[in-house]
């Protein structure tokens, strides 16, 4: 039988950048994100002799993948059979599984498809399991953790806290802080260029601990997510633009001072950092910026700014301009 789910991006106001566990994803800190309403990623899965791995673009070609990318495929699958040993439920994953990957990301928007794609496969294990054990949502989330750990917040509509717990396999999983009807925001995302990342999420996780700032991050990072869950449950739009933006460049500041050093933002990054704060300030704008492994700019604001927002987005000239508001969780597709 083919299970078919999907999932989409997320955008973190609180960021993760770091693990205590490298192979089990288990971070640091606790992050906080909204999920986005499109584009989304599905997966059709189905028991298999052997792990196939297929990706097929949204012109209908398959594209190859190459043997590092069918890997995190396999080890979030051999992972998941682990942690699900740990809940008494051994052997009710089939031996393999045969997937197919469709993503309808363009590329060159700098929107990783990793939280949706690991989010999605987490959700087609649960599908396939469920007559021997019905997991419950932190218990998918876990699973999307184990292939990308900002996948365990894409579970979840809205907004979501990913919270770090303890040492376990079973020890780190999001939770939803409030649904995607909760407060209308939207993310104009602004892609100044178009280039392969140098240093992928999971390599610059390892790297965060080299930096001088990163013990301080550590320390300031509780503080943060519970500013920001307050923001959001407040809906006070200031607050949230503050704490995001602060924790956005103190993430890009440990990125820049680890070893080797890990530059994601450009001049042009800046250059819209600088006329989103400038439009802000002039219009009284419900606006704040974000940026995660890339030089994109995620643009978040509100209903009442989006009209003003649209339009500076569309005077970006060679930057690929796209739009999303807050959306739905990981789901089965009818
Ligand atoms: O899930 P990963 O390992 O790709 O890490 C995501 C890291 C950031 O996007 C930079 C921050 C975040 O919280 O999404």
């Amino acid at each position: 039988m083919t299970i078919i789910t999907h999932a989409r991006p997320n955008i973190a106001f609180i960021k993760y950048w770091g693990n205590r566990n490298e192979e089990l994803r288990l971070p640091v800190a606790d992050s906080l994100s909204m999920t986005l309403s499109n584009p989304s990623v599905t997966i059709e899965a189905e028991a298999s002799d052997t792990m196939i791995i297929r990706s097929i673009e949204m012109n209908g070609e398959e594209k190859n993948l190459s043997d590092a990318q069918k890997k995190r495929f396999v080890d979030q699958f051999v992972l998941a059979k682990e942690y699900l040993r740990t809940l008494g439920a051994e052997d009710t994953l089939p031996s393999a599984v045969s997937l197919i990957v469709r993503s309808e990301i363009p590329s060159g928007i700098g929107l990783a498809s990793s939280a949706a794609v690991f989010a999605a496969t987490a959700k087609a294990y649960a599908e396939m399991i469920k007559q021997s054990i019905a997991l419950t949502k932190a218990q998918e989330s876990v699973i999307a953790r184990l292939g990308s750990g900002s996948a365990a917040r894409s579970i979840f509509s809205g907004f979501a806290s990913f919270v770090a717990r303890g040492d376990g396999i079973g020890d780190a999983w999001a939770e939803q802080i409030a649904d995607e009807n909760h407060w209308q925001l939207h993310d104009i995302v602004i892609a100044p260029e178009v280039e392969h990342k140098k240093v992928g999420s999971t390599e610059g996780h390892a790297l965060a601990s080299t930096s001088p700032h990163w013990s301080e991050r550590v320390r300031q990072m509780p503080r943060r997510q519970k500013e920001c869950i307050d923001a959001i449950l407040q809906k006070d739009f200031e607050k949230l633009q503050h704490v995001t933006e602060e924790d956005c460049m103190d993430m890009h500041n440990v990125m820049m001072t680890s070893t080797p050093s890990l530059q994601y933002l450009n001049k042009e990054t800046y250059r819209i950092v600088k006329e989103i704060e400038n439009l802000r300030s002039a219009e009284h704008l419900e606006v704040l910026y974000t940026m995660d492994a890339g030089p994109t700019v995620h643009v978040i604001c509100t209903e009442d700014a989006l009209e003003k927002i649209r339009e500076y987005a569309a005077r970006q000239q060679g930057c690929t301009v796209f739009e999303a508001k807050i959306g739905a969780g990981a789901d089965l597709v009818e």
